[in-house]
C-alpha cells in the first residue's frame, strides 16, 4: 500500500563530506554537508548560499573536499549547528547555529597544512580532493546553489586502496559515513558480486 505524502526533505542517503575553504582572512573554515554526487573527475554540491562554505568557494573558486570514514560519526556532529558566519543569520540563530572560528578544534580533528594558496585537509579522513569551481546555478529558488566543482588532485589513505591496483579504491574497505533524512548511518555488508564492477 503506497501513501500520497508531502514530505518536507528527500535526503534519501548520501555520503557526508567536510569541506574546507579559506576564509578572507586567509585561515581555513570546515563545514559537513551531504548534498554531494559525482561523476567522472566532477562533483555537484548542494548548498545554502547563505553558508560561508559557499561564500569561500565562490570568492576564492576552490576547495578541499575531504571524505570521513563511518568511525568519524562524532567529530562530524561535534561540528553541526555551527557556522563560520561571524553575522550568523536570524533564522539560524533561531535554531540553535553558533558562530564557531576554530571549526578542527571543535571537532577535535588534524588540520594538514594546505598546499600554498589552498585551503587545511583534514588528516583523518581517508580521502581529501582539491577541487576548483567550474559552474554555478541556483537550485529551488535563490538561495541554494548548485555548485559544480572540478577535482584537481586526490590524496588516499592506504587502508582503503586496492592492494594490486594502487590508484583504486577497493570497496570492501572503505566505509563511508552516510546521511539518511538528517541520521547518521555506515554501509551494511557487500550484497552481491556485481555484474558491472566485472567491466570497470
Ligand atoms: C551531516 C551534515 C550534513 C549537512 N548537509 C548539508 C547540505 O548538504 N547542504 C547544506 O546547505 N547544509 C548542510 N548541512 C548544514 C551545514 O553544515 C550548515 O549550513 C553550516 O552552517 C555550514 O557551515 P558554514 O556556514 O561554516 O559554511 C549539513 C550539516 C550536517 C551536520
Amino acid at each position: 500500500m503506497h501513501q500520497i505524502v508531502n514530505p518536507s526533505i528527500l535526503y534519501f542517503g548520501t555520503p557526508v563530506v567536510l569541506i574546507s575553504t579559506l576564509n578572507p582572512d586567509g585561515t581555513t573554515n570546515l563545514a559537513p554537508m551531504s548534498s554531494a554526487w559525482w561523476l567522472n573527475d566532477s562533483c555537484m554540491l548542494g548548498m545554502s548560499r547563505r553558508s560561508q562554505t559557499v561564500q569561500n568557494i565562490l570568492r576564492e573558486g576552490r576547495c578541499v573536499l575531504n571524505l570521513p570514514s563511518a568511525d568519524l560519526v562524532d567529530a562530524v556532529d561535534r561540528l553541526a549547528l555551527t557556522t563560520g558566519r561571524e553575522d550568523v543569520p536570524e533564522d539560524k540563530a533561531q535554531m540553535g547555529y553558533v558562530y564557531e572560528p576554530q571549526k578542527f578544534g571543535v571537532a577535535g580533528l588534524s588540520a594538514a597544512p594546505g598546499e600554498s594558496g589552498w585551503p587545511d585537509r583534514v588528516a583523518e579522513c581517508p580521502v581529501q580532493m582539491h577541487a576548483v569551481l567550474e559552474d554555478s546555478r541556483d537550485v529551488s529558488g535563490p538561495t541554494l546553489a548548485a555548485l559544480e566543482v572540478r577535482i584537481v588532485q586526490t590524496w588516499m589513505d592506504d587502508a582503503i586502496l586496492n592492494p594490486e591496483r594502487r590508484h583504486h579504491v577497493d570497496p570492501g574497505r572503505w566505509r563511508p559515513l552516510i546521511m539518511s533524512f538528517t541520521e547518521f548511518y555506515g554501509l551494511g555488508a557487500q550484497l552481491r558480486p556485481s555484474r558491472l564492477a566485472a567491466v570497470f
